[in-house]
């Protein structure tokens, strides 16, 4: 008991005496005093061998020790400086580097289809993921059980059976048209969805840019000369144009716009499957029925339309060999497109 006196009386006045302002030294004095193996701790452990009847009087000391302690510790605390008075500005340092970010390859992608339809006066429009039947189906010439619905395989929300992920972004093509104001040169980026079995060439969802064009005396002609613009400023004024005739429900006539293989120049390579043409985009006339659907009289007004996917051409340009890299957030891949453009 004596023994323990004498104990807390030094350390009393050993730590009555520390006077800090440190962080890392107020942090020291609380692990060597406060802490699980510190000083307090280690005199209520040698609390057992104090005979039963001085217990009650230990404790009491013991009890007030740790009060004085804690308190000196808080005040410790609060003789820090805060942070504003601590800090003088050293302006001859070198500055914090700022983590810099980078587009993603999809959206490089997007901006460079957009900026070359930019220049031929297109606007771009935007429009919901979560569709109703009659944007994504119905207005486009697709009544309820139409084959062609099958071309999609269509997730459907089961809330409400109306209410799909829409499929294209054909579907703000028909909320362009619905709200009446022609001439319309718009395109319409966005995320669509099917569903796909998820593999290195296809995924349940990818980026389209589909294009609507509609004046009076729109003709096919006018088609073939925007998407000739198009191909020659993205991918160069010697790759070669083909159109196949096609069929979509929305556009008649239609078709489907190949290139010739910007890989191997047409000789046959895997990208193209050794044919050496390489398919783009499908477009066509859109149907006299999806200008009435949407309020448009198709006897005066005519237009063109297109859509196209975004993550192939991208595939292509930056060389990517699997398709899901672009929705995996691995930032070991998406760092290699920091300066890409
Ligand atoms: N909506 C079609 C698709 O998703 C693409 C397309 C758009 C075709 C416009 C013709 C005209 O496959």
């Amino acid at each position: 008991m004596e023994n323990l006196w004498q104990q807390i009386d030094a350390l009393r006045s050993e730590i009555g005496s520390i006077t800090t302002t440190r962080p890392e030294e107020i942090e020291a004095f609380r692990i060597k005093y406060l802490g699980s193996k510190g000083a307090v701790k280690q005199l209520m452990n040698a609390m057992k061998e104090v005979p039963v009847d001085q217990k009650k009087e230990a404790g009491q000391l013991l009890n007030d020790f740790k009060s004085f302690v804690a308190a000196h510790y808080e005040q410790l605390l609060a003789s820090v400086p805060s942070e504003q008075e601590s800090t003088t500005i050293d302006v001859s340092l070198p500055g914090q580097p700022f983590p810099l970010g980078s587009r993603h390859p999809v959206t490089l992608m997007k901006n460079r289809i957009i900026s070359i339809f930019q220049r031929l006066g297109f606007a771009v429009a935007e429009g919901p993921e979560i569709e109703d039947d009659w944007h994504n189906f119905g207005a486009l010439n697709l009544p309820p059980h139409h084959p062609a619905r099958d071309m999609q395989d269509t997730f459907y929300i089961q809330q409400n059976p109306d209410w799909v992920l829409r499929t294209h972004t054909s579907s703000v093509q028909i909320r362009e048209m619905e709200k009446g104001k022609l001439p319309i040169r718009m395109l319409m980026p966005g995320r669509v969805f099917r569903n796909e079995t998820v593999s290195a060439r296809s995924h349940c969802f990818f980026h389209q840019i589909e294009g609507l064009y509609i004046d009076e005396q729109v003709s096919f002609a006018d088609l073939k000369q925007t998407l000739y613009f198009f191909v020659k400023e993205m991918y160069g004024a010697d790759v070669k144009v083909r159109f196949r005739p096609s069929y979509f429900p929305f556009t008649e006539p239609s078709a489907e716009m190949d290139v010739s293989c910007f890989i191997c120049s047409g000789d046959g390579c895997p990208v193209c499957k050794k044919s050496g043409w390489v398919e783009i985009l499908g477009c066509g006339m859109v149907h006299p029925n999806v200008l009435s659907n949407c309020g448009i009289d198709p006897e005066k007004y005519s237009g063109f339309a297109f859509g196209m996917g975004v993550e192939r051409p991208a595939m292509l340009k930056y060389g990517v060999s699997d398709l899901r890299l672009f929705s995996e957030n691995d930032v070991r891949f998406l760092q290699q497109f920091a300066a890409a453009t």
